[in-house]
């Protein structure tokens, strides 16, 4: 078996196969809008983004369940193309700042020590622990979760590519994490809210929001310090990091068109000068999409 078959399996044995679902960010959909470059002159080579493009995005909760309850302490996500010929860029960015694994092997076991106990219907909380004793990288990713409330709207989410790309700032290579920064700030729920708010209310947020205005992000590039961690995509960086702005993600509209709602968010495809990042998760995922877009038909 393929290693990308393994993943799928780690993520269908613990959430389930779900007909016509990705198996992982299975609940979601999608959005259509426009990238606006900054107005000054752009500080980072990337050619693509020097003129306006169209952007194609899906808004997700991570995990395979397609019935998960849009409260729930997961990540929240954006798959997002910007531009529509050969040059463009795919990315897949989550709500929180680093990811759960630095390998094929830890994603895995992460996951199967998650396999729901059949008495509950629950994890069982001591495989849990001794996973989060045995792997304590992961922790930042879950105690973020543990520390923040779930988003009111995804207009108002911080989105994290975890991953650090290869830049050209001023003729300077750099490594950078992306990140979209909301216009409106960020805003999670209330007590309130998560007690009454029902379990789907994200899509009726996003609707009530773009009917009064477009949603809108600051693509950021968060430029490495020396001391970051540029090859584990579990590693928070903890000093001030430089950021720079490449433009504006705006959201106008719901996207039903199947073209949209079936799209891979493939974060394989770069455009002209983007490179891809050095770590041990990033080669894994595109087989792993296409596996998983292969099953999604049954
Ligand atoms: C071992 C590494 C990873 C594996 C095996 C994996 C697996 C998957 C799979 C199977 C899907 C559904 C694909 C589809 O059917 O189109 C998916 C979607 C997604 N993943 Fe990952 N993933 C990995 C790493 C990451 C990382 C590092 C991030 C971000 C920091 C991320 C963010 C997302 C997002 C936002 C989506 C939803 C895209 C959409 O709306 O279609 N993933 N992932």
């Amino acid at each position: 078996m393929t290693e990308a078959a393994q993943l799928i399996d780690a993520l269908n044995t613990t959430f389930g196969r779900h007909k016509g679902c990705r198996a992982s960010h299975a609940k979601g959909f999608a959005v259509a809008g426009r990238f606006l470059p900054a107005p000054a002159e752009p500080a980072a080579n990337i050619p693509l983004l020097h003129a306006e493009q169209p952007v194609v995005a899906r808004f997700s909760i991570g995990g395979g369940k397609p019935g998960i309850s849009d409260k729930s302490p997961t990540v929240r996500g954006i798959g997002l193309t910007i531009g529509s010929g050969p040059d463009l860029w795919t990315l897949a960015l989550i709500s929180a700042p680093v990811f759960f694994a630095s390998s094929a092997q830890q994603f895995v076991d992460f996951l199967a020590a998650r396999v729901p106990d059949p008495k509950t219907g629950a994890p069982n909380p001591e495989k849990v622990k001794a996973f989060n004793i045995a792997n304590p990288n992961t922790l930042p990713h879950q105690e973020y979760l543990k520390s923040t409330s779930p988003c009111r709207c995804y207009s108002t989410e911080r989105f994290h590519s975890a991953h650090a790309y290869r830049f050209s700032v001023a003729d300077d290579p750099v490594a950078a994490r992306v990140l979209l920064e909301p216009a409106a700030g960020r805003v999670g729920l209330t007590e309130n809210e998560m007690a009454e708010l029902p379990d789907d209310f994200l899509g009726h947020a996003l609707q009530t929001t773009l009917e009064a205005r477009p949603a809108s992000w600051t693509l950021k590039l968060v430029i490495a310090n020396v001391a970051d961690e540029l090859s584990d995509p579990t590693a928070p960086w903890t000093g001030e990091n430089q950021e720079i702005s490449l433009g504006t993600i705006r959201i106008d509209k719901l996207d039903k068109s199947e073209d949209s709602l079936s799209r891979v968010f493939d974060p394989a495809h770069l455009p002209q000068m983007v490179g891809a990042p050095d770590d041990l998760v990033f080669p894994l995922r595109s087989n792993a999409y296409a596996v998983s877009k292969a099953r999604r038909s049954g």
